[in-house]
C-alpha cells in the first residue's frame, strides 16, 4: 500500500513566501525599499519586530546574519521556522517584548504599527530593547493619496480613522510625530508602492495609482501607501 501524500499545512500561504520562490512585485518593492537603508547600518544584532512569513527576516540575514525575528501569531512562526531555518523565529505576546533592555543594535518594524493595540506602547518598547544610538527602520500604511487628500480637506487625522476593523492607518507625518515623541532622529525618509495599475478595481483605484506611479519617480514621498523611516535612537 502506498503512503497517502503528507498534507502541507501551509497549503493556503502564497507560494511567493517560501524559500527560493519567485518573488512578488509588492514584495520585491518592499524588500528593495527596506535592505536598501539596512545596508546603510552597520553590523549588529537585529530584531524584525512582527515579522509576518519570515521572507524580509531571512533576506535581511544576508548582509546581517545575527537577526531574531519574533511575531504574534502562531502560525506564522511555524511556517517561518520551517521555510527559513536557521534564523530563530518566536512567538511574542501582542503588547510587548520580552528581551531585556538595549540588547539590540536595528529593529526592523515592517507595516506592524497599523496592527498593533496601542501605538505608543509599541514605540516605546522598541526604544527601550535598543541600545543607545540604535537603528529604527520602520514602515506603516497610509490610505490612498486622494482619500487622504479629502481627509485633510475635512481636517480629519490619518491616525484618527479605522478603516477597516484591527487595521489603522498612518500617513508619513503621523508616523514622524510618533518618531519624534519617542526620541528618535529621523536620518531617511522614503517610501514604497504597490504596483502602479495592478490590482486597481475601480476609477478611484486607478487616479490613486496614477499618483503613485508619477509620485515615485518625482520623489513625492506624500503619494506613497507605504511610508518608510530610518531612525537612529537618541539620548
Ligand atoms: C502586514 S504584516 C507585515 C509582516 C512583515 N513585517 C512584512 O513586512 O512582510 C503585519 C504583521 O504584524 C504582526 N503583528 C500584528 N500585531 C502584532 C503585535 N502586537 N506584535 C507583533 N507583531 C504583530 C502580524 O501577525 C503580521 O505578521
Amino acid at each position: 500500500m502506498t503512503e497517502p501524500a503528507p498534507v502541507d499545512a501551509f497549503a493556503d500561504i502564497p507560494a511567493h513566501f517560501r524559500r527560493e520562490a519567485p518573488q512578488d512585485a509588492h514584495q520585491r518593492r518592499r524588500h528593495q525599499a527596506v535592505l536598501s537603508l539596512l545596508r546603510e547600518l552597520p553590523p549588529g544584532r537585529v530584531l524584525d519586530y512582527g515579522f509576518g512569513w519570515g521572507d524580509i527576516a531571512w533576506a535581511a540575514a544576508k548582509t546581517h546574519p545575527d537577526i531574531h525575528a519574533v511575531d504574534v501569531e502562531q502560525r506564522r512562526v511555524d511556517f517561518a521556522r520551517q521555510q527559513y531555518a536557521p534564523i530563530p523565529f518566536d512567538q511574542c505576546r501582542p503588547d510587548g517584548l520580552d528581551f531585556p533592555d538595549a540588547s539590540f543594535d536595528i529593529v526592523l518594524s515592517i507595516v506592524v504599527l497599523p496592527f498593533v493595540p496601542d501605538d505608543e506602547a509599541y514605540m516605546a518598547d522598541i526604544r527601550r530593547v535598543l541600545r543607545p544610538g540604535g537603528h529604527l527602520i520602520v514602515a506603516t500604511k497610509t490610505s490612498p493619496f486622494l482619500s487622504r487628500i479629502w481627509r485633510q480637506v475635512s481636517g480629519q487625522r490619518e491616525r484618527d480613522r479605522h478603516p477597516s476593523p484591527g487595521i489603522r492607518h498612518h500617513d508619513a507625518s503621523d508616523t514622524a510625530d510618533l518618531l519624534r515623541r519617542h526620541r528618535f532622529e529621523i536620518l531617511r525618509r522614503r517610501a514604497f508602492y504597490d504596483p502602479p495599475f495592478e490590482a486597481r478595481q475601480n476609477p478611484v483605484d486607478l487616479v490613486n495609482g496614477v499618483f503613485a506611479a508619477v509620485g515615485e519617480p518625482l520623489g513625492l514621498v506624500a503619494t506613497a501607501p507605504y511610508p518608510l523611516f530610518l531612525a537612529r535612537k537618541g539620548g
